[in-house]
């Protein structure tokens, strides 16, 4: 019988070293050289020139019927991935520790378990028991539902074997090891030839494979993102470990495209979707405080509404903080300087904090417009009105720019209840029972906001703007229409 090597691959160029080393000798990268297990190929069986070939047929005659998705009944879950999951794909579930992928998935299989699908859970984390616990807890025992608490690779498809499941899951794939490596589990080895057999087992099986994977903080899975080139589906589980809300986005989708976003919040039963998650946001909103401004942000498809908050604060430091929740403390900065250069409000005097409510981040540049009235807003101490949304990009020369899709953002904000809109003069769209206010800068946007007087011309009063004055908000604003 043929036998086995271990050889060491260079993760950088590829070159192949008998043993391990600190430095590639090829391409000379640190710390890259990766444990893997040449094996025999057994021609008929691993050689993919030898086993069955493949017909080919006119691209109207694929079948499609084995593709078709199945719907888990977790409809954020199964937005996501625009149906459910497709037999024979392979997805991996990333995410930090204790956000709720186990959760999730265990959910998910529930669901496609009480559908009549039989699913395999594979939990090389926690015991059976403790599954079974979670299961009870979340009022969900299916018989098709069948769980092993394993970690040898040979044992999971020996058991894949035993129950011939149509989904199975594994949590996770760091857990999991192959015996013939001696590398440990959870290293780059490790996880890439395990993965590596699970896709094989999948496509081979038909069966739909998710895998769970714990990504660091600074978003790394298992070292050098192994997997994401390996499986169809690359899901991100993200949200704040302070807030109960969880987002689902698709990295990266074989089978749909990548721009729906899943929102669930982590309840006392488990994950339940949000079918709303504006109001969600909104609903602790307090009106007619300063510095407070709600934007429409799109994120892929979907259109949220969130309160950007500012606080200003005279400072006691020689560099004045600045910080930033849930916005890009770079986009912070730019705002900051475009105020003091175009619009005459400085800041320099003053700490600046500023957050996005409940817990979202906005990354878009579609929230400057809004982050910039939140300062300035704070700055005065004059709060703005109540029904009030605003959109825009703000550019170096203090002009205002279009975002993509006003028109979806607006009717979404006119949904809950807001009538009037700061938004670029370029902007196209209005929306029905909206008052749309135009502005081709920072100043006029300003202006029109009811914030401050005179910053088009560049003669703002200094005074009002230094010295905070708490006003009601001005219930009309006098301003530019929408034609
Ligand atoms: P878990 O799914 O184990 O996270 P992961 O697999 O990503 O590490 O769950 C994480 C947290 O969720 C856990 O600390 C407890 C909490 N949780 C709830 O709040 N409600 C629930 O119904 C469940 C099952 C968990
Ligand atoms: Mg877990």
């Amino acid at each position: 019988m043929a036998r086995t090597r271990t050889i060491y691959r260079c993760g950088e160029c590829g070159a192949v070293e008998p043993r391990w080393a600190g430095r590639c000798t090829a391409c000379e990268a640190w710390n890259s050289l990766v444990e893997e297990v040449e094996r025999p190929v057994v021609a008929g069986r691993d050689d993919p020139f030898g086993g069955g070939a493949a017909t080919p047929l006119p691209i109207a005659e694929v079948d499609m019927e084995a593709w078709a998705p199945s719907a888990s009944g977790l409809g954020e879950l199964d937005r996501v991935l625009q149906g459910g999951l497709v037999p024979g794909s392979v997805t991996l579930l990333g995410g930090e520790p204790g956000i709720g992928k186990s959760t999730l998935l265990l959910q998910a299989l529930a669901g496609l378990a009480a559908a009549g699908r039989r699913c395999l859970y594979v939990t090389a984390e926690e015991s059976a028991q403790q599954v079974r616990l979670r299961a009870e807890r979340l009022g969900t025992l299916p018989p098709d539902l069948w769980l092993v608490s394993d970690t040898a690779m040979p044992h999971l498809l020996a058991h894949l074997d035993a129950v011939r499941p149509e989904v199975l899951a594994i949590d996770s794939i760091q857990t999991v090891y192959e015996p013939t490596l001696s590398s440990a589990p959870g290293s780059v080895a490790q996880v890439r030839d395990c993965a590596h057999r699970l896709v094989r087992a999948s496509k081979d099986r038909g069966m739909a494979t998710v895998l769970v994977g714990h990504v660091t903080k600074d978003g790394g899975l298992a070292g050098p993102r192994v997997l994401e080139h390996l499986v169809d589906t690359v899901l991100s589980f993200e949200g704040e470990r302070h807030h109960a809300l969880r987002l689902l986005r698709a990295v990266k989708h074989r089978f749909g495209s990548t721009d729906e976003l899943g929102l669930f919040e982590m309840t006392g039963a488990g994950l339940e979707g949000v079918p709303d998650p504006s109001a969600l946001f909104l609903a602790d909103r307090r009106p007619g405080i300063a510095g407070s401004v709600v934007a429409p942000v799109l994120d892929g498809h979907r259109p949220l509404l969130v309160e950007i908050q500012a606080l200003v604060a005279k400072s006691h430091i020689p560099t004045p903080r600045r910080s930033a929740q849930g916005l890009d403390s770079g986009r912070l900065a730019l705002v900051l300087a475009v105020l003091e250069k175009r619009v005459g409000a400085a800041f320099h005097e003053s700490d600046v904090h500023t957050v996005v409510a409940g817990g979202v981040k906005v990354t878009e540049p579609g929230a400057d417009l809004a982050l910039a009235l939140a300062l300035v807003s704070a700055r005065s101490g004059r709060p703005l009105r109540d029904d009030l949304v605003v959109c825009g990009e703000v550019g170096l020369g203090g002009e205002l720019r279009q975002v993509h899709q006003t028109a979806r953002r607006l009717a979404e904000a006119a949904r809950l209840g807001f009538r009037c809109a700061v938004v670029p003069a370029s902007a196209p769209a209005s929306a029905p029972g909206m008052e749309v206010l135009r502005a081709a800068t920072l100043a006029e946007a300003v202006e029109l906001a009811g914030l401050l007087h005179g910053a088009v011309d560049g003669v703002i009063d200094v005074d009002e703007v230094r010295e905070p004055r708490v006003r009601p908000a001005p219930h009309a604003i006098s301003g530019r229409r929408a034609s």
